[in-house]
């Protein structure tokens, strides 16, 4: 005969693992993208609706555990029952019992349900910061029309303030998805869906692109992060600018301003050719590089943005992220370095 699984047989083993993996989930955080650590008020109604419905699964469970276990102690088989037991048929208590309390529990999901969806799709406050979200593959793009300049990766938004996204997608459909912050929202060519949400706590939340996009889907992350109002302005100020101006005694970055410039064949491996500069560039397919040395991650998030991680992305792009619209250019080893100074300089 079997005797059942080692770990059944060792009851302060199962014990110990049943321990182990119960506080596993208890290591403080810090959660990076869990919905069930809100720091918005979208995110927070969406917690608590969350909450109530869990406790309503768990009224459920216990009840219908319950009444199993009960029934299958009261009317199980004894020794020396002859034939089987008579089934209940057409008892009308029962019937309207069984009919009535999944419908009242589901009264009870559904009117918290409509209401929060009513909550979080209201109109956007008139004060709301508006932000346009463009999704592309594989990498994202914030707009903000009152100030006038674009922005990739990071978004920034003030604590405390209603922001309205209104994200749409320049090729496929992604969607945009910061856990902390509030619910999905897909990005789809042609349209346009909101986003609305109060940030109510400082610091940077990750995200990343929620809907199976191509190649790089996984490839596709975003940080929000949000900044008080003063750091907010100075940062929404400081974007509106061009970049700061070259040293003109720092030649690296002077060969590497020269190289972002310099016309390739094919076109699409010059840079200005896809990448804007204020002042500079123009292009309008890759992110708007303006102020690159301000974001801490590049290349859709994927790598840091240090001299190492740059200088992976400009040798190979195509392997770094598989599909990457950027492709791989010739570029010497002191071209690349010089770029990398230049990249560095746009503060
Ligand atoms: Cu964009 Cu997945």
């Amino acid at each position: 005969m079997a005797r059942g699984p080692a770990l059944l047989r060792r009851p302060a083993a199962l014990a110990v693992t049943v321990l182990a993996t119960v506080l596993a989930g208890c290591d403080g955080g810090p959660y990076p993208q869990s919905t069930l650590h809100p720091t918005s008020d979208f995110a927070e109604r969406i917690d608590v609706l969350y909450t109530t419905i869990f406790w309503w699964a768990v009224a459920v469970f216990v009840v219908v555990e319950l009444i199993l276990v009960y029934v299958v102690i009261r009317y199980r088989a004894r020794p020396g029952q002859v034939g089987r037991p008579k089934p209940v048929y057409g008892h009308t208590v029962l019937e309207i019992g069984w009919t009535l309390a999944p419908a009242a529990i589901l009264v009870f999901i559904a009117v918290p349900t409509i209401q929060t969806i009513f909550q979080v799709d209201g109109t956007p406050p008139p004060d709301a910061l508006e932000v346009e979200v463009i999704g592309h593959q594989w990498w994202w793009e914030y707009h903000y029309p009152e100030y006038g300049f674009r922005t990739a990766t990071e978004l920034h938004v003030p604590v405390g303030r209603p922001v309205l996204l209104t994200i749409t997608s320049q090729d496929v459909i992604h969607s945009f998805w910061a856990p902390k912050l509030g619910g999905k929202r897909d990005a789809m060519p042609g349209r346009t869906t909101r986003l609305v949400f109060t940030a109510d706590s400082l610091g940077r939340f990750l995200g990343q692109c929620a809907e199976f996009c191509g190649a790089s889907h996984a490839n596709m992350r975003l940080a929000v992060i949000v900044d008080d109002e003063a750091t907010f302005a100075e940062w929404a100020a400081r974007q509106q600018q061009g970049p700061a101006a070259i040293d003109a005694a720092a030649t690296v970055v002077q060969e590497g301003a020269a190289v972002f410039q310099r016309v390739r064949e094919p076109a699409n491996h010059s840079c200005i050719a896809c990448h804007a500069v204020g002042g500079v560039a123009y292009g309008a397919l890759g992110p708007d590089l303006t102020h690159l040395a301000d974001r801490a991650v590049i290349a859709g998030g994927i790598l840091p943005n240090t001299e190492e991680g740059l200088t992976r992305w400009l040798r190979d792009p195509v392997t770094e992220k598989p599909g990457s619209l950027m492709p791989r250019v010739d570029l010497t080893d002191e071209e690349i370095a010089a770029l990398v100074a230049y990249l560095r300089s746009l503060r």
